[in-house]
């Protein structure tokens, strides 16, 4: 019989072998002909699995949503700098998604975490809240730089709308907002993010799709594949700030003494 020589190499999620590419086993024609979308893509090569419409259409909200958020966010400040210093477009973007992280739009991964664990361990809004607090770890999903209690978030009303009319349960998401209304009754620049929102919509995604076993849920949150929804959807905006510095021809940033501090 033939002998397989052992590969280097496992791939389970897409196959160039044949007449045409599939992705998780669909297709490239059946892909366009069926009319399949980014979040249909992202299902199949992510998820491994077709996902109903509705969670699909979740998925290309928050894409669009967290595309951009202007020119003064970090991701954003980064890639203008490093365009402005002449350098190409892989560059300046990847200058600005190193950005992201656990301040800064990286945070959906251990939002899920914690909002989940906490969930399940039936663990108040109050006692999550001091507990995190007695171990010094500041609540993934919770706090922004300019949103405030009295000026949401409108990414975070447009996500929550939209997962209260069309998805079965909503009980993570519905965990983050009583976690919220108690940070925000200690500061009142402590409300849900638009990581928090993503992080707990997408647990309940997960839990209320059906499509998904528990081990797999608690394998999909363990090695956070939430982040690469934001790096996905942020790098269509840093894209989008390169080429606008490039047009607008900017020179060399150089920061303004006035704007430092100098101090021993
Ligand atoms: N949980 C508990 N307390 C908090 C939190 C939080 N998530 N955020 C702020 N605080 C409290 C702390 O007491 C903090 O004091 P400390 O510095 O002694 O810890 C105090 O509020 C003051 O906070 P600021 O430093 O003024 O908050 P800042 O505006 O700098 O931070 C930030 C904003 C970075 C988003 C912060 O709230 C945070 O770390 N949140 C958790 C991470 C997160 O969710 N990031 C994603 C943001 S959304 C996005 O980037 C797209
Ligand atoms: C963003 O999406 O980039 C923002 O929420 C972060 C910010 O600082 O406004």
């Amino acid at each position: 019989g033939k002998v397989r020589a052992p590969t280097h190499i496992i791939s389970t999620i897409s196959d160039d072998r044949g007449e045409e590419p599939c992705y998780g086993g669909v297709p490239m024609s059946s892909i366009v002909e069926q009319g399949f979308g980014v979040g249909d893509v992202i299902s199949l090569l992510w998820f491994k699995r077709s996902l109903p419409r509705y969670c699909t259409k979740f998925i290309e909200i928050c894409i669009m949503l967290c595309a951009d958020h202007g020119p003064c966010v970090s991701g954003a400040h980064n890639t203008i700098v490093t365009a402005r210093a002449g350098k190409d477009l892989v560059s300046s973007l990847v200058s600005g998604l190193l950005t992201i992280g656990p301040r800064f739009g990286g945070a959906i991964d251990d939002a899920a975490r914690y909002f989940k664990d906490a969930y399940d361990r039936g663990l108040t809004p109050y006692e999550f809240v001091e507990s995190m607090k007695k171990k010094g770890i500041r609540v993934p999903g919770i706090g922004h730089r300019i949103k405030r209690g009295d000026n949401r978030d409108k990414r975070v009303e447009l996500l929550q709308l939209f997962a209260r009319t069309n998805f079965p349960s909503v009980k993570y998401m519905e965990y983050a907002v009583q976690v919220e209304t108690y940070t925000l009754s200690k500061a009142n620049n402590l409300v849900l993010n638009v990581d928090g929102a993503i992080g707990s919509l997408f647990l309940d995604l997960l839990a209320g799709s059906g499509m998904f076993t528990k081990q797999e849920i608690d394998e999909i949150v363990g090695i956070g594949y939430l982040n690469g929804l934001f790096v996905l959807a942020r790098s269509i905006g840093l894209i989008g700030h390169t080429f606008d510095q490039k047009r607008l021809k900017q020179p060399l940033y150089r920061h303004p003494w006035e704007d430092v501090l100098y101090t021993k």
